[in-house]
């Protein structure tokens, strides 16, 4: 990963951020600042952030500014661009620019196949190759919902149909959601939806009748290892094949190019025969991947 304390410090003299006119609170974002942001954000975590994004990035950034109390984007640019500010800003302004939206059974389909048909492969497959763990990825987890999801599938799938055991790893770049993930607490309302059986065998209630929170079971908790990863780090050190990964609605913020780069290298981390699930917004087509197309947004690798 590039640094890019040098290169952008020569563009920091920026005019202070007027305050804005009218009924809107807060500094204005200057093109240049914007700029300057944009192109950091990009460079170090991939996500693309055009002009349309300004709004977004301002209102995203005026948070921090405001838990630093500074009162333009110019001296929050001094600042972030000092080597102190490169290492204890840079990951708090990448928890306020990511988009962390996500659910428990997002897409069910992936889920459904995943239990009907590429579990019993991928366990068949365990079983030549005597392997006793089953990994699975989920990368851009979020606060956890995708991986916690897979784990109920997963122990659902091996306790009827197999001997295997299975780990779960969550990695995302911003540690906010990273935490939230860790604890397994979740709104109540977040897991309505889930089917009753599974709502009850795996989640308790707060101690409280009245609680709004609810808490996954420790034991499924024990299969989900939640970590800080940077998609553009060097290196993923991540040292067990995966069976199974899930990186969906991630790549869909990054450039062509770096999509392509980054199924490359999840690539890398698959066994012989495993699968990758995309979100339904996102496409291989006309990529140089060793993937073939399974159903829906799922591929299987083809070496
Ligand atoms: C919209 S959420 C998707 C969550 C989940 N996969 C789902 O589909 O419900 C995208 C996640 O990708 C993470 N992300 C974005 N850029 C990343 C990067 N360079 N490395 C790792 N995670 C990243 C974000 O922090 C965010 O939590």
């Amino acid at each position: 990963m590039k640094s890019m304390t040098t290169t952008l410090s020569h563009r920091r003299n920026s005019s202070d951020g007027q305050l804005r006119p009218g009924h809107r609170a807060g500094p204005l974002l200057p093109e240049r600042e914007f700029m300057l942001f944009s192109t950091f954000i990009t460079e170090y975590c991939g996500i693309k952030v055009p002009p349309s994004k300004k709004t977004m990035i301002e209102a995203r950034l005026a948070k921090r500014l405001r838990a630093l109390k500074l009162t333009s984007f110019s001296e929050y640019a001094d600042y972030l661009f000092s080597p102190t500010g490169m290492e204890r800003e840079t990951p708090l302004m990448i928890n306020v620019v990511t988009t962390n939206k996500t659910d428990f059974f997002r897409e069910p389909a992936h889920f459904e196949y995943l239990a009907k048909c590429a579990l019993p492969r991928l366990a068949e497959l365990q079983l030549r190759r005597q392997r006793a763990t089953i990994h699975a990825w989920s990368a851009g987890c979020s606060s956890g919902e995708e991986a916690y999801t897979l784990a109920m599938v997963l122990n659902e799938f091996t306790e009827k149909h197999c001997k295997a055991d299975f780990s779960i790893l969550a990695t995302d770049v911003c540690t906010t959601v990273l935490q939230k993930g860790k604890t397994g607490i979740y709104e109540k309302e977040k897991i309505a939806s889930i089917n009753p059986n599974l709502k009850h065998k795996y989640f308790m209630k707060g101690k409280n009748n009245a609680s709004e929170l609810c808490r996954i079971v420790p034991e499924l908790r024990a299969k989900v290892q939640f970590r800080h990863l940077n998609f553009m780090a060097e290196e993923f050190c991540i040292s067990k094949p995966m069976e199974i990964i899930f990186c969906r609605n991630v790549l869909i913020y990054f450039e062509r190019a770096t999509q392509e780069y980054l199924i490359n290298r999840f690539c890398d981390h698959l066994v012989p025969g495993g699968y990758i699930f995309l979100g339904h917004a996102e496409t291989l087509n006309g990529m140089a991947v060793p993937l073939k197309q399974v159903s829906s947004a799922i591929y299987r690798i083809n070496r």
